[in-house]
């Protein structure tokens, strides 16, 4: 099988399909038994990212245990910071020392050099490129500049990002300063992770959402278009955007390059498709604590969003956010069963 051959590929450039491809954020975590026992026997979170047996070996265990139709390598949006100084701590929620507060602590920041400071990540991408043989594709990531900016000024995870909102709107030469860095930062990357073969790339922009569209337009969406532009293999390599909370953004976000707009569950995609038209195609948008409920509910759920996408190509099933670490494996199991069983065409 070629790169391009695999289901997943194909259905971000919407060619032709035998089936809608389903994938899940956050797939390898702790809802599995499995995972837990690996991070257990790395020490923690941060020794998991960094070891690439062990981060490899996470990696994979939804092919097997949940039977998705794609791998994605594990680590954080926020690991490669710690290459240009960032003093980063999971606890498990991410804590950082050494959060930006100045121009002087923008100046501060190094140069990102991936091949020095995310080794690892090269390694992990090869060590699983070797382990699946084939058998499926491989995403790489990276977080978007303002969602990792998020992290940096606040410190950590926020309920409001008010530290991050006065930087913006009260000095917005040093946002800029700031942006500017993490674009060419995510720029260099997610190249990195191209050139180490990984076949499609999902941009991680969680928190641009609780902008308005006319600070989106004015502080994100410049440097967002910046970095797809700026990746290679364009056309070979998919392109992925997700923001959470983004109905309102969705125009914006498809005129940013990308080949795939990542919706959360709060979308409608008909309304979406009338939007946006055939531009780009569509992934997500399972509301993620419908994995809470009974597994008819599932079924039924996850069948109405292929009806409500139809038969075309172009729709990559996923949840609308990252799954939560205590749901029932079994569930994410029927919810990727019924994708399966259900989204088959008559022909391609
Ligand atoms: O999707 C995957 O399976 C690949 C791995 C992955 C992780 N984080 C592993 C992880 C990916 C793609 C991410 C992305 C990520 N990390 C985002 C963007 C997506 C989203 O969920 O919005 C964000 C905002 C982060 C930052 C982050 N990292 C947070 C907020 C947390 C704490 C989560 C929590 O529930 O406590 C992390 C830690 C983290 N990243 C864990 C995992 C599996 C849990 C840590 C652990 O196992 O101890």
């Amino acid at each position: 099988m070629t790169d391009t051959d695999h289901l997943l590929i194909r259905a971000a450039f919407k060619k032709p399909i035998e089936r809608t491809p389903v994938w899940v954020m956050r797939q390898a975590g702790r809802y599995l038994p499995e995972y837990r026992e690996v991070r257990d026997k790395a020490g923690n979170f941060l020794k998991l990212c960094t070891n690439p047996d062990f981060a490899a070996e996470v990696s994979l265990q939804p092919l097997d245990i949940i039977g998705v139709d794609a791998v994605i390598m594990f680590s954080d949006i926020l690991t490669p910071l710690m290459g240009i100084g960032v003093d980063l701590d999971f606890v498990p929620g991410p804590v950082i020392g050494n959060p930006i507060r100045s121009e002087q602590d923008i100046h501060s920041l190094g140069t990102f050099q991936p091949e020095e400071s995310t080794a690892y990540v090269g390694d992990i991408i090869h060590l699983i490129l070797k382990q699946m043989d084939g058998r499926a594709p491989l995403i790489g990531f990276a977080g978007a500049p303002f969602t990792l900016a998020c992290y940096m000024v606040e410190g950590g995870n926020s309920k409001i990002y008010s530290k991050t909102i006065k930087l913006f709107f009260g000095e917005p030469e040093l946002a800029h300063q700031l942006m500017d860095k993490l674009t060419t930062l995510t720029i260099d990357y997610l190249n990195y992770q191209i050139d180490a073969g990984v076949h499609m790339v999902q941009l991680f922009d969680t928190w641009a959402g609780i902008l308005s569209a006319a600070d989106y337009e004015r502080y994100v969406q410049p440097y967002v278009t910046r970095i797809f532009r700026g990746l290679k293999k364009q056309g070979v390599v998919p392109r992925v955007y997700y923001i959470n909370g983004s109905c309102h953004l969705i125009p914006n976000m498809a005129e940013t390059g990308a080949d795939v707009i990542g919706l959360d569950w709060r979308a409608n995609i008909p309304q979406v498709k009338n939007a946006i038209g055939d531009r780009v195609a569509l992934q997500g948008n399972l509301d993620p604590n419908t994995l809470f409920c009974s597994i008819d509910v599932i079924k039924e759920r996850t069948k109405l969003i292929l009806d409500q996408f139809g038969p075309e190509s172009g729709h990559i099933f996923n949840l609308g956010h990252g799954i939560d670490k205590q749901v029932n494996p079994e569930h994410l199991i029927a919810m990727v069963d019924t994708v399966k069983s259900h989204s088959v065409r008559k022909s391609t």
